[in-house]
């Protein structure tokens, strides 16, 4: 799943859209571990932003990319893809 709604603060910030695979997280976690509490189960329906990751939400809930079980958020090119070289 592409998030990519925020495409021009993204562009902004030189990173490209995040890529987000359903899948794998579904082999990891039950669903109910995401929807509806961190995740509303729908495309587009939820406002990630970074400030939302960093504030504890979203892909940065406590036990998620804030945590030693998974890549931190400082990583930004787990998530983005066409990240701009300096
Ligand atoms: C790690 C968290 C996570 C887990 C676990 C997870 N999902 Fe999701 N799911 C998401 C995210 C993120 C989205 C996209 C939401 C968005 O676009 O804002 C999503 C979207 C969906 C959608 C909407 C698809 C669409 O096209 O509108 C459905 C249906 C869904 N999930 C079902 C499930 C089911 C069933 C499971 C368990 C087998 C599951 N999810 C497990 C995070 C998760
Ligand atoms: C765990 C995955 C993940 C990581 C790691 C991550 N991001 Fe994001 N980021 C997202 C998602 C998801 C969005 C929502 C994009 C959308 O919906 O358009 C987002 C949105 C953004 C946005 C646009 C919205 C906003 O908040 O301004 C910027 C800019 C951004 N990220 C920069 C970064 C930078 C810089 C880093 C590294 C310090 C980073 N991200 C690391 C997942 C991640």
């Amino acid at each position: 799943m592409v998030f990519d709604d925020k495409r021009e603060s993204m562009e902004e910030a030189g990173v490209g859209p995040a890529l987000f695979p359903h899948t794998r997280h579904e082999e990891l976690y039950s669903c109910e571990e995401c929807h509806p509490s961190i995740f509303k189960k729908k495309r587009g329906a939820n406002d990630v932003s970074m400030k939302a990751n960093m504030d504890g939400r979203f892909c940065g809930t406590p036990a998620c990319h804030d945590s030693i079980g998974a890549f931190p958020l400082y990583i930004c090119t787990r998530c983005h893809i066409n990240v701009k070289q300096p």
